[in-house]
């Protein structure tokens, strides 16, 4: 029997919605190169994971719509993450809070194609307005009401902060959501479709996959380069800090990757994202000290910077808690947890592996006393 530990390179399923090619460093959704996607809006990837096309303009006006009727969510999950001991875990907040959710969500239960989609907008949108109060929250702030004229990343950022923010703040979220969208068959979305691949609903699903990204090795990991540019703290001290790291086997968040072995093809755009965030807010130090980690990595251990390294400075530039990095991712991949969702139920097969035992036969009872 073969043991395929951690199902490296395992192929488990078919799927059109997103490629990754760890060798030539390539991610393409549904077609299009992800330079490509990059000049699009969360909302039109969304039309174009949920959909399978770009959208028409009167298209992407009716998702907009059907994404804003779902905004505001039920006043008992918002005063559950009022009522949560201080402290919690932002991630594990998003993953009771979007578990409610079940609750008032229409045909919940119901997974013909039509309700699914439905639902999928439906999480897609109260993802954002749960992780704004879980933002609002943190910071002893009451949460704030979406506002139904703005795009979901300005309104996500308005609920956060309690105040609009400008065009290039809202637009650097938009573009950081949609490079955060989709990445083939990684921990939270094959989480998503193992646990829906025994015809339970959307929620549960979901709940699982925010379950997974939730770990330092998966989506976790943004949080943990912001705690540890901030615990290095000078650009003098990231050499030190590597060979510490190094000396003592330990992994240094934001780096490597289980399929690429060449650049993650979303770090270009987040590297340049943090670059104009250092200029723009005068303090280049964060994305500096980024800078030298990356070039340390790649002398001492031939590793690359994964979506997740330059995403934290840019949001650290962009003044969002450092807490709160893996929300925001969450906020984005329920566009592809969904869309996995809806396509493994649409050709399902349960999702069962075997495992090869490897302890003790044969072992025969002995009563309590004489053990
Ligand atoms: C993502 C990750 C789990 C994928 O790793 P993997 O395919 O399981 O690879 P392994 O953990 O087996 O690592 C292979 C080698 O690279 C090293 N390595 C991998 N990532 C490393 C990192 N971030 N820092 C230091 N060394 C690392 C391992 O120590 C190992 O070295 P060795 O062969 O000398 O023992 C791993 O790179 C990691 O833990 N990264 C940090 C967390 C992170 O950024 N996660 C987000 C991913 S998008």
């Amino acid at each position: 029997m073969i043991v395929a530990k951690g199902l490296d390179g395992i192929v488990v399923e078919k799927t059109v919605l997103s490629r990754v090619d760890g060798q030539q460093g390539l991610l393409i959704y549904r077609g299009y190169h992800i330079d490509e996607i990059a000049k699009c809006t969360f909302e039109e990837v969304c039309y174009l994971f949920l959909f399978g096309k770009l959208p028409t303009a009167p298209e992407l006006a009716n998702l907009d719509q059907r994404l804003k009727s779902h905004r505001r969510v039920d006043p008992q999950v918002l005063s559950f993450i009022q009522q949560a001991p201080a402290g919690e875990e932002p991630m594990a907040l998003l993953r009771t809070a979007v578990s409610m959710l079940s609750g008032y969500l229409p045909r919940v239960e119901d997974n013909s194609p039509d309700a699914l989609t439905e639902n999928a907008i439906a999480l897609i949108s109260q993802v954002a307005t749960i992780a704004a109060a879980i933002s609002r929250v943190k910071h002893k702030q009451a949460p704030v009401d979406p506002d139904l004229t703005l795009s979901h990343a300005a309104n996500y950022l308005f609920m956060s902060r309690g105040e609009r923010v400008n065009d290039v703040v809202s637009k650097t979220l938009d573009t950081a959501l949609v490079l955060h969208i989709d990445h083939g068959f990684n921990a939270s979305t094959f989480s998503a479709r193992v646990v829906v691949s025994t015809l339970t609903d959307i929620v549960s699903a979901v709940v699982a996959a925010i379950g997974s990204l939730k770990g330092p090795l998966h989506g976790g990991a943004n949080t943990a380069v912001m705690q540890m540019l901030l615990e290095i703290g000078e650009l003098e001290n990231v050499e030190p800090y590597v060979n510490e790291a190094m000396a003592a086997k330990q992994k240094i968040p934001g780096f490597g990757h289980r399929v690429y072995k060449t650049f993650d093809p979303r770090a270009k755009h987040l590297k340049a994202m943090s670059e104009a965030w250092g200029k723009r807010v005068g303090n280049v130090k964060w994305f500096t000290m980024s800078e030298k980690l990356e070039a340390l990595m790649w002398d001492k251990k031939q590793l690359n910077a994964n979506v997740d390294f330059y995403s934290a400075s840019t949001y650290y530039a962009m003044g969002i808690d450092p807490a709160l990095y893996t929300v925001i991712f969450a906020v984005a991949r329920m566009v592809g947890w969904t869309s996995h969702i809806i396509e493994q139920l649409a050709d399902n097969r349960l999702m069962r592996p075997e495992s090869e035992y490897v302890g003790p036969e044969g072992l025969k009872w002995v009563g309590i006393t004489d053990r």
